[in-house]
């Protein structure tokens, strides 16, 4: 699926867009340049799930924990990993097969340890404020 954004407002039907096109798939990965719009789509898919907490990218912790009605949403950026081990140690696993909704930045950075299916959305900038995202079930 494509979905063309023309600006920020566009980025909360998109996310809703996002989680129909996913039905029941709970892991998302999220790939772009810097500054492509990772996070900020991110904070819409999140919004979306009912998450009132503040989103912001996970770049010192690697993983953020958000609530939604309970329920926890994991929020990682791997952009700093030197080593897998890193994902090792904050038991990656324990996350990413528990079920609850997982968002993750730089996903290239733990590529092989990456469950069997997921979501992944690509996102290419195309001016300063239009971008254009991919959507694929994997
Ligand atoms: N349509 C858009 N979608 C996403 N971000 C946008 C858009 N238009 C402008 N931006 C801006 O681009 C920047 C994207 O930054 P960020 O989400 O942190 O990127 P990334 O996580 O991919 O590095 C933000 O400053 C955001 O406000
Ligand atoms: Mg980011």
């Amino acid at each position: 699926m494509k979905i063309k954004i023309s600006g920020l407002a566009d980025l909360d039907e998109a996310a809703r867009k996002l989680l129909n096109y996913a039905a029941e798939e709970k892991v998302f990965i999220f790939e772009g340049d810097m500054g492509a719009g990772k996070t900020t789509f991110i904070k819409s898919v999140a919004n979306a799930l009912g998450v009132k907490d503040l989103v912001s990218s996970p770049t010192f912790s690697i993983v953020n924990e958000y609530d939604a009605f309970g329920q926890p949403v994991y929020h990682f950026d791997f952009y700093r990993i030197k080593t897998l081990q890193e994902a090792y140690d904050i038991g990656y696993e324990e996350y990413f097969y528990s079920g609850n909704f997982c968002f993750i930045e730089w996903p290239q950075k733990v590529a092989e340890l990456l469950p069997y299916s997921y979501i992944k959305t690509e996102i290419a900038i195309v001016s300063e404020s239009e971008r254009e995202l991919l959507i694929t079930k994997i």
